[in-house]
């Protein structure tokens, strides 16, 4: 059995069932969650024969960071559960593997903590009623060394999660949440979400961090391109794990129209969602993805071993991207295209 497919398994048996049915669940009935995966595996590819593939080349840039290999790490939420050390433990092992971070403004570690371990890293914020709590958040951000913004945009309501237990809220221990808010110092509605947010934000955001803002939750075209003529440096296909609306397009069937809207734009792509092989890779990167982003298998692999379980997968996912573009007969990333698609 491949280790990546071993490690949910082995991490239930380490965390509190609570924590792993809230890494694990999607929102609502669990259709979007549910048929992620498999939507990546419906692509047949068109292989090439009878070109050099001696050598593979996986190394690119995310936003001018130079990476390795194109899979990066999703922010999720609750990572001192899965490892005590957290999110500065996910860092070590995403550094080790030389590719980019993505932090949740949720995250138990303060960024000056994180920022302390060298990786490259991304803050995702939500932008919150108060826009000066959100404020400060960035502040400290930046002063961690955060190279981007991931704006979550899915997320004007949180997704509905059916429990049939105790929810984690009710388990967790405090000082696991939001190490980068001072809580105390807002009224509970300052906190909720803001379902008031248009594109305009991407400028605000940028202006106030100095930062790129990335757009995480596309999942149309035309929400692409109006994100990138606000000013977005990037955007990322996201149905949010299936944690959002249920019965959301797959990301990998929602890839092609975004891909097709953002061409020659400059904005950069991403894609995040049920990827677990290095064939979904491929796919997502014939589709015009630069990158990927792992969500659910980096919490396990930190569960499970700590950050050089991170460093692993990132590693074994890289090895099975390498094997899969020789096999299709394309060594440079540059040159994969939809026409190796079969749609
Ligand atoms: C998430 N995700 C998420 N996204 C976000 O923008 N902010 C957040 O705080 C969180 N928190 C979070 C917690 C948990 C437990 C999960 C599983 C996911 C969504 C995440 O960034 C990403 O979009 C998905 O996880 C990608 O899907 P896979 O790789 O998990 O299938």
């Amino acid at each position: 059995m491949r280790w990546i497919d071993t490690l949910e398994a082995a991490a239930a048996e380490k965390l509190p069932e609570p924590v792993h049915r809230y890494f694990r669940q999607g929102s609502a009935g669990g259709v979007s969650v549910g048929e992620a995966t498999a939507a990546w595996s419906s692509y047949r590819f068109r292989p090439h024969v009878l070109t050099d593939v001696s050598t593979v080349d996986l190394r690119t840039t995310a936003l001018g960071t130079p990476i390795d290999v194109p899979i990066m790490v999703a922010p999720t939420t609750l990572q001192r559960q899965a490892d005590p050390d957290g999110e500065s433990a996910m860092a070590a092992g995403v550094a080790a593997a030389h590719s980019v971070l993505g932090v949740s403004s949720n995250a138990g570690t303060t960024f000056a903590e994180l920022g302390a371990v060298g990786a490259p890293w991304w803050l995702q914020i939500y932008v919150v009623k108060n826009r000066d709590a959100t404020l400060r958040m960035l502040d400290k951000a930046v002063e961690g060394g955060a190279r981007a913004v991931i704006l979550t945009a899915d997320t004007p309501v949180v997704g509905r999660k059916e429990d049939d237990g105790p929810s984690v809220w009710e388990v967790i221990p405090d000082g696991q949440l939001l190490a980068n808010l001072d809580e105390n110092k807002y009224a509970d509605g300052d906190l909720g979400k803001a379902d008031d947010l248009t594109p305009d934000v991407i400028g605000w955001l940028t202006e106030r961090t100095g930062l790129p803002v990335v757009v995480k939750g596309v999942l149309r075209g035309d929400d692409a391109k109006r994100c990138a003529d606000a000013g977005a440096a990037g955007v990322i296909v996201s149905n949010h794990g299936g944690r959002q609306l249920d019965g959301a397009i797959s990301t990998a069937h929602a890839l092609p129209d975004v891909a097709e809207a953002l061409a020659g734009s400059g904005t950069e792509l991403y894609v995040d969602g049920g990827i677990r092989r290095g064939e979904h890779i491929l796919a997502a990167l014939a589709l015009g993805a630069r990158a990927v982003f792992v969500g659910r298998p980096a919490l396990w692999a930190l569960t499970v071993g700590g950050s050089a379980g991170v460093t692993r997968l990132i590693g074994d996912l890289g090895e099975e991207l390498e094997h899969a573009m020789r096999l299709v007969g394309v060594p440079n990333l540059a040159d994969l295209s939809p026409d190796l698609l079969d749609r």
